[in-house]
């Protein structure tokens, strides 16, 4: 029998130390230490394995099974393949019990026995989901049970093609120290889950909670466990759901994959530029249209701004699903570059529907949007705009804009404001501009004149 010690372990970020303090030397974060019984290291049995010529290994039939929602299976690639372990990561009320439910109930329906262990709801309240969403799938099982070896031995006698644990959190081993939730209770019990995953083949599928900050709840080495890690998220009073690969062993992760929340559980968004531009007052001050790209997926965004005057010494600058530093920074590039002001007004900027423009290829809809506010003359409704900014007020090429114009052009815009040297596209007018002001003098001839 090894000898076991008690150590602090950082709820957090997994750092250890040999005594409590109250804030974790690694992260910096407050009150975070818990006390741990150190684990004598486990022994792991060796494979038997031998060096080969890297040509001579067998290449794996690496078979992907649709999820039958599209929307997931783009963000995989087809699908989750056999045996591989996926990690989905979210903050609590997403939606990731939601989309786990209807994955197993479509893919039961294809004809695989899937098995939802549910450690959070009780097997009622799965059911009465499950209704709700239209899966009630004979070949769907279900577990409310929360103690790991149970799992673990039902889940051997069953053998599901497909197993999925909501959430590993509430995943229990009595033989592991700590309190459910803890790191070692996470890490060591998903540690358990990805064996027996492996070795009999079961494509396994892991929900986890993740922190205000973003990080998976427990230590970050859950992430170099699984084959596969998806991000869930959005914003919490839009219905709009993204899901994103962080990683993914068998493909890429420029993937974006949209639903929305409805009343009977998440549906795909297989159009979500025209979503977006569904509600748009066309020709309002202050409205521009833009083609931006989140990952590889081009799409269309209304991007918003409100510009009005103030007498408070410091206006007021809020951006929403828009980086507030790159407001200021076009703020700035107007003021210095084209003399439009704001500095005795409060800016309100934001992209509508729930959409976070991440890229810099916005900044140009963003500084056109604000100018439009400000002279209050309208975009005409036909036009989009692309293009980054750069602080000598110079417009700059974006990444793979023939993809965001070929999605423009299928949402029937005639005209498109774009850097210089953009490459021709059939059915849509450019308009190159070199500059910031050059864009401002064509599209708002009346103010400039
Ligand atoms: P849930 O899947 O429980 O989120 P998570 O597992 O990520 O915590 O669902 C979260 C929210 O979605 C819940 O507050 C209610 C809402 N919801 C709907 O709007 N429609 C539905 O059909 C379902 C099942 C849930
Ligand atoms: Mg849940």
């Amino acid at each position: 029998m090894a000898k076991t010690r008690t150590i602090h372990r950082c709820s957090a970020c997994g750092a250890t130390a040999p005594q409590w303090v109250g804030r974790c030397a690694e992260c910096g974060e407050w009150g975070t230490l818990v006390e741990e019984r150190d684990r004598p290291v486990a022994v792991i049995p060796s494979t038997g394995a031998k060096p080969v010529p890297i040509a001579d290994v067998d290449p794996v039939g690496a078979t992907a099974r649709s999820t039958g929602i599209s929307e997931l299976d783009r963000v995989l690639g087809g699908g989750f393949v056999a045996g591989s372990v996926t990690l989905l990561g979210g903050e609590p009320g997403m939606g990731k019990s939601t989309l786990m439910l209807q994955a197993l109930g479509l893919m039961s329906d294809a004809g695989a026995t899937c098995l939802l262990v549910t450690g959070e709801e009780s097997a009622e309240q799965v059911r009465m989901r499950a209704e709700r969403v239209g899966v009630l799938s004979p070949n769907l099982l279900v577990l409310a049970e929360t103690n790991l070896p149970t799992i673990l031995t039902h889940a051997d006698e069953l053998r599901p093609q497909v197993l999925a644990i909501d959430s590993i959190q509430t995943m229990h081993d009595p033989e592991l120290p700590g309190v459910p939730g803890s790191v070692s209770q996470v890490r060591d019990g998903a540690h358990e889950i990805v064996r027996f995953a492996k070795a009999n083949g079961v494509t396994t599928i892991l929900v986890g909670h993740v922190t205000k900050e973003g990080a998976l709840a427990g230590p970050r080495v859950l992430e170099h466990l699984v084959d596969t890690v998806l991000a869930f998220d959005g914003d919490r009073h839009h219905a709009l759901r993204m899901l994103h690969a962080l990683k993914h062993r068998f493909g890429g992760t420029q993937e974006l994959g949209l639903f929305d929340m409805t009343s009977d559980g998440l549906a795909e968004v297989p159009d979500p530029s025209a979503l977006f531009l569904a509600d748009r007052l066309a020709e309002a001050p202050g409205s521009v249209v833009a083609p931006i790209l989140e990952g590889a997926r081009p799409l269309v965004v209304e991007v918003q701004a409100l510009v009005t005057p103030t007498s408070a010494p410091m206006p007021r600058r809020a951006a929403q699903g828009l980086d507030n530093g790159r407001l200021a920074m076009v703020l700035a590039v107007l003021e210095q570059r084209t003399g439009i002001s704001t500095a005795q007004c409060d800016v309100y900027a934001s992209v509508a529907g729930g959409v976070r423009v991440a890229e810099a290829g916005g900044d140009l809809a963003l500084a056109c949007a604000i100018s439009s506010a400000r002279l209050g003359e309208a975009v005409p409704s036909d036009i989009v705009i692309m293009g980054e900014i750069g602080l000598a007020g110079e417009i700059r090429s974006v990444p793979q804009a023939a993809r965001r114009l070929a999605e423009v052009g299928r949402l029937g815009f005639a005209r498109a404001v774009v850097p210089t040297g953009t490459p021709a596209v059939d059915g849509i007018t450019l308009v190159p501009v070199a500059t910031l002001a050059e864009a401002i003098v064509r599209l708002f001839p009346a103010s400039c004149a």
